[in-house]
C-alpha cells in the first residue's frame, strides 16, 4: 500500500484510508464497477447483505485477495444464531474464507438484538473470519452500551456524513473512544458537488468537485467510500490522493455543514 493512506483500527490492524462504496450497484453490473475501482487503486470495497450484489463484489475482487473487504449483517438476522448462519451465507456469495471488516447494518434500538449480535460478532473474530468488527448508523447511547454489556469497542462505525451533514459530536466521541469514523453518502449522493464553495474550490485548484469533497473527508481522519458505475466518475473521485486543501479551504467546507442535512433515515427509528 505505498503511498495509499491509512488509518490504524483499536485491534491495530490498518484500513485503507479511501474506499469504494457500492450501495445501488446491481449484481450483474457489481464485477465491472468494482474491477475499475481496484484497477484504479482503491483498496477497500464496501459492500453489505441487503445490497444483493456480494457475489458480484466478490467476483470483481477476483484474485486480488489483499484488498480490504467489507460487509454488513442487516437488521432481520440480526440476535446470535441469525447473524451466524447470515455471515456464513455472505462469505458464501463473496467466495471468501473471511472479511476484513464485519458490521452492524444498523442499530435498530426497537428490536434490541444488537448486544447479542455483538456477540457473536466478537466469536467471529476470534474464529478469524472476520478479521476487524464494527458498526455502522451506531448513535452516542448504542456505542455506550456496547462496551459496557460487552467491553469491545468497535474499531469502526460508519455512519452518514457529507459536508452538508458533518456529524461533528459523533465524530468527537469516535476519537475519544478510539473508533474510526468512515462516511456513508461522502458526496452526499451527488449533491455536494453543486455546493457553491466547493465548485469555487475545485475551479482555483484544477480539480473535480469530488474530489475536493474526498479530500475534505481526508483531511478531516474520516474514511470515505464513494460510490460510482462510471469510470470517469471513479477516476476523477480517486484524484483526491494527488493534492491537499488549505486549512482556509477546509474551513470554507467545514461552513456547509447543517443539522438538517440528513439525506438518509434516522437510526433512532429505523429498523
Ligand atoms: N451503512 C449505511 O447505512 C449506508 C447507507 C448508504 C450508503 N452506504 C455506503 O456508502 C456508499 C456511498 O454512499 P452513496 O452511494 O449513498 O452516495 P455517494 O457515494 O455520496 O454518491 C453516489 C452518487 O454520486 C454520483 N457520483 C459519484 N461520483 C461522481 C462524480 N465524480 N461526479 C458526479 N457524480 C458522481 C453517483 O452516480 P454514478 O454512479 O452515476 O457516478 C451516485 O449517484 C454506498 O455505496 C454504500 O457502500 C452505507
Amino acid at each position: 500500500m505505498t503511498d495509499y493512506p491509512t488509518l490504524i483500527l483499536n485491534d491495530d490492524r490498518h484500513i485503507p484510508q479511501l474506499g469504494f462504496g457500492t450501495y445501488k450497484i446491481d449484481e450483474a453490473d457489481a464485477p465491472d464497477a468494482v474491477k475499475t475501482a481496484i484497477e484504479t487503486g482503491y483498496w477497500l470495497i464496501d459492500t453489505a447483505a441487503v445490497y444483493e450484489n456480494e457475489a458480484g463484489v466478490g467476483k470483481g475482487i477476483g484474485e486480488w485477495s489483499d484488498i480490504f473487504l467489507q460487509t454488513k449483517i442487516w437488521n432481520e438476522s440480526q440476535g446470535f444464531d441469525r447473524t451466524k448462519k447470515a455471515f456464513d451465507k455472505c462469505l458464501a456469495r463473496l467466495g471468501r474464507e473471511h472479511v476484513d471488516m464485519l458490521l452492524i447494518h444498523w442499530p435498530c434500538p426497537d428490536k434490541d438484538l444488537f448486544v447479542e449480535t455483538w456477540k457473536a460478532f466478537i466469536d467471529l473474530r476470534k474464529e478469524g473470519r472476520a478479521k476487524s468488527i464494527g458498526v455502522s448508523n451506531f448513535r452516542e447511547q448504542d456505542l455506550k452500551r456496547l462496551v459496557d454489556e460487552t467491553g469491545v469497542v468497535p474499531a469502526l462505525n460508519q455512519i452518514e456524513l457529507h459536508p452538508s451533514f458533518q456529524q461533528r459530536d459523533l465524530r468527537k466521541l469516535h476519537s475519544e473512544m478510539g473508533i474510526v469514523t468512515q462516511s456513508w453518502s461522502p458526496l452526499g449522493q451527488g449533491e455536494a458537488m453543486d455546493r457553491g464553495p466547493i465548485k469555487e474550490i475545485a475551479d482555483e485548484i484544477g480539480q473535480p468537485a469530488s474530489a475536493v469533497v474526498i479530500r475534505w473527508h481526508l483531511q478531516c481522519g474520516n474514511v470515505p467510500i464513494p460510490k460510482s458505475t462510471k469510470r470517469d466518475h471513479i477516476e476523477a473521485n480517486f484524484k483526491a490522493l494527488d493534492f491537499e486543501l488549505t486549512d482556509a479551504q477546509m474551513k470554507r467546507i467545514d461552513d456547509l455543514d447543517d443539522a438538517e442535512g440528513r439525506m438518509g433515515p434516522d437510526p433512532a427509528d429505523f429498523s
